[in-house]
């Protein structure tokens, strides 16, 4: 049997989500834009859900926009906010926010990249004298990151942003359910999500846009989600997502304080460890991310190893994992990249327990014995 510790990854989708999908599949099966009776049970679904994500983030149902996963409203919100000034991102966003905004950079956009420090903290010295200096149409700033859980201050980015005039973006997959997250109390104009983070299905997501916000479709088509995501509406994902985002609200205060000690019992048996360094250790971070290293030793070798052995957890970002390049993340916050290339993150979640927490420790403790080099200190990983 395998531990699963990669719930930044991926959540396992909830028996009620499945459940309340199935019909959708099989009787319920109608395009929502139909007039018929078929149509109009699809329609009532899709807007059930949206009232449901509305509900989470407090926020009006004509803000939801669906879309295929978080990586689509990430697209959606930087490249759909069109105007003369920059484009301001964080150095440690997602690649789903890098890679477009690098892309509109590329068309001749003014591209401004926001620093950490070395706890993957928003520098706000530099990010105000960036926003001083220059007409920001747009910033995106992530409230917890995918790799090492740091949480942002964002409310006080957003009151940077306002008093400089720009919009701010946030991208919040990683935060929903396990920490609160409410769209008017952290000030922002759009706000990322994905299903697949929150127990819900892979493949749907949606864009939290204030309604004065001057957004341009990327897709176009047959003009739903009010002509801002065209294309015929993932019915069963979208009553999946609505499902999963009613119960992140319930769950998210106990979720948020199991997983919390959870996370400080692991974290104090890793620093028992030889070698192990916890980045970002003394930041606010999300109650369920670890993201460490041991030194002298290939994240990526190791969390092979830990696999085999019944532990499975992603090294660095699962997303940027194939790849031997050091995390971009890792890099922002100035870490070595002979350390970065060791980096292993462990994610926890609802199935997670202390006896869990201690097999995965004895189990890296072995794995530690058996791959560390002797001369471990001389040696680059
Ligand atoms: C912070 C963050 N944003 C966006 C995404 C992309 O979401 P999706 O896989 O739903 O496209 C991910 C997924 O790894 C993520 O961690």
């Amino acid at each position: 049997m395998t531990i699963y510790f990669d719930h930044n990854a991926t959540t396992p989708v909830d028996p009620a989500v499945v459940e309340a999908m199935l019909p959708y599949f099989t009787r319920l099966f109608g395009n929502p834009s139909s007039v018929h009776g078929f149509g109009r049970e699809a329609r009532q679904a899709v807007d059930h859900a949206r009232q449901q994500l509305a509900d989470l983030l407090s926020v009006h149902a004509t803000q939801v926009i669906f879309t295929s996963g978080g990586t689509e409203a990430n697209n959606l919100a930087i490249e759909g906010v069109s105007g003369n000034g920059a484009l301001l991102v964080s150095a440690i966003e997602h690649p789903s926010v890098l890679l477009p905004a690098k892309k509109m950079a590329g068309a001749g956009k003014r591209l401004l990249i926001a620093a950490v420090d070395a706890l993957g903290q928003i520098d706000f010295e530099r990010l105000e004298q960036m926003l001083a200096a220059e007409d920001v149409d747009l910033v995106s700033v992530m409230l917890a990151n995918n790799e090492t859980g740091v949480v942002q201050d964002l409310p006080r980015i957003a009151v940077l942003a306002k008093r400089y005039g720009a919009l701010l973006h946030s991208d919040v997959a990683q935060a929903i359910g396990r920490i609160e997250v409410d769209f008017a109390a952290l000030g922002v104009d759009m706000m990322t999500l994905s299903g697949q983070k929150i127990n819900g299905p892979k493949g749907i997501g949606a864009l939290i846009v204030d309604r004065r916000v001057d957004i341009q479709p990327l897709l176009l088509g047959g003009g739903q989600e009010g002509g801002l995501r065209a294309g015929t509406e993932n019915v069963a994902a979208i009553v999946g997502l609505g499902v999963a985002a009613e119960l992140a609200g319930q769950r998210q205060p106990e979720r948020q304080q199991t997983l919390t000690a959870l996370r400080l019992y692991l974290e104090s048996a890793l620093r028992q460890l030889p070698a192990v360094t916890i980045f970002a250790e003394a930041a606010e971070r999300l109650p369920n991310t670890t993201y460490l290293a041991v030194a002298g030793i290939d994240g990526e070798t190791l969390a092979m190893s830990l696999a085999e052995n019944g532990c499975a957890l992603a090294s660095g970002s699962a997303c940027a994992s194939g790849g031997r390049a050091p995390s971009h993340v890792l890099q922002a916050m100035g870490i070595a990249p002979e350390l970065a290339v060791c980096a292993l993150r462990i994610s926890l979640g609802d199935s997670n327990r202390e006896q869990d927490i201690d097999y995965f420790i004895a189990t890296l403790r072995a794995q530690i014995d058996a791959l560390m080099p002797s001369d471990w200190l001389a040696v680059s990983c």
